[in-house]
């Protein structure tokens, strides 16, 4: 088991990863304020390690409730979050229950916002369980649900105590799901990470056929990265906003299409595509370092066509993003890869020919 750091002083908190940690009661147990936890996870997620994590808590004296969500991004909605808070009063719980995530980026960020918001804020605790949440979701204290009108626009900033990343339960995850989660790697070693993004490069076919090794490394130096930002600037005034390459095109991507359609990572692959080619109109990349990035993505399975929405639906739904500032998109775009920056002064007409230009 390798474990990290989020420093984020009396809010540090740890992020193990290895082998068979759902069972290890143990590394649960000093966290918790009282014998009583709510387990929140999903159709597909519960009745794969629900009782994996559950039974050794019970053993420990815990009393555990489990809460289950419908599946899916389309449920990332209040109607849903409605479920853990009617099952929390509903069971009488109190401020010092914890809740537990379990499952993918979706589970993690509605049961972080139930935490953050049931009671005035309740401890909690991520077992993420895609490639995706562990790597990304759930380190780092990003809660929330999304709105018919935009993605994650509903929300709080609010750290777990704990990130408990099993690499065992990564051996159920759809093909198509672990490209997901891949793309959010990428993202690192293009943002910040030039050494990662050329070892991603050498180790792309390892990480597609799960190879024990190179997953650890990759989500390890992954979650290095998101813990080094955040305890940097967790409120995102500054450079946390690099985390977003690709996501303002992304989440455009995922609205436009109907949430659950695109998944996350693949509207991020295809997101990122477009900032690349916009650095490029830019002259901040050459044509060989966005024919790098196109190879990579297409190594991991993952789309770099972006789908051909209209430019004035990409504005529409990009206009609505958390990064807008003045009523300027803010965008992240690349000064080569291993450097990202944030910024609203671009001249629109390279925006609107960059989306003009998706078939
Ligand atoms: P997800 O939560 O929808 O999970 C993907 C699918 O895999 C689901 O069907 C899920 O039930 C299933 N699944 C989960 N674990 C499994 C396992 N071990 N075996 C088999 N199936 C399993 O999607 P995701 O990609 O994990 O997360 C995407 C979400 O995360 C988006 O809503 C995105 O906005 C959010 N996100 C949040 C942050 C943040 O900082 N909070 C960062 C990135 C993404
Ligand atoms: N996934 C972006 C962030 O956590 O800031």
């Amino acid at each position: 088991m390798q474990t990290l750091t989020v420093e984020l002083g009396d809010r540090a908190y740890p992020i193990h990863i290895g082998q068979n940690l759902l069972a290890r009661a143990d590394l649960i147990l000093p966290h918790l304020k009282r014998k009583q936890v709510a387990i929140v996870s999903n159709t597909t997620v519960a009745p794969l390690y629900l009782e994996k994590l559950a039974e050794p808590l019970r053993e420990a004296g815990v009393e555990v409730i489990p809460i289950e969500l419908p599946d899916g991004e389309q449920y990332k909605n209040a109607e849903t979050l409605n479920i853990i808070y009617d099952a929390l009063l509903t069971q009488r719980c109190e401020r010092s229950t914890t809740l537990i995530a379990l499952g993918g980026g979706v589970v993690g960020d509605m049961c972080g916002f139930a935490a953050a918001t049931f009671l005035r804020g309740v401890p909690f605790i991520q077992i993420p369980t895609t490639l995706l949440a562990q790597v990304d979701s759930s380190v780092g204290g990003k809660t929330g649900i999304n709105h018919p009108l935009g993605k994650n626009m509903i929300g709080a900033f609010y750290q777990p105590q704990l990130v408990l990343a099993d690499t065992e339960t990564l051996n159920t995850l759809p093909e198509r799901e672990l490209s997901a989660g891949i793309a959010e790697v990428i993202k690192y070693g293009l943002i910040r990470d030039h050494a990662f993004f050329d070892w991603l490069e050498t180790n792309m076919t390892k990480l597609m056929v799960c190879d024990p090794d190179a997953l650890a490394y990759a989500i390890q130096r992954s979650c290095e990265n998101k813990a080094e930002v955040v305890a940097a600037d967790e409120k995102e005034s500054g450079e946390r906003a690099l985390l977003n390459l690709g996501h303002t095109f992304g989440h455009a991507i995922e609205n436009g299409m109907g949430y659950g359609a695109w998944l996350h990572g693949e509207a991020v692959a295809a997101g990122t595509m477009l900032a690349a080619r916009m650095s490029q109109r830019m002259g901040w990349l050459k044509a060989a370092e966005v024919a790098r990035i196109t190879r990579i993505f297409k190594a991991a399975g993952l789309p770099v066509d972006a789908p051909a929405l209209g430019v004035e639906k990409y504005l529409d739904l990009m206009s609505l993003d958390k990064k807008v500032a003045d009523g300027k998109i803010r965008l992240v775009l690349l000064h080569g890869i291993g450097k990202a920056i944030i910024t609203g002064e671009y001249p629109p007409e390279k925006l609107t020919e960059t989306l003009a230009a998706i078939a």
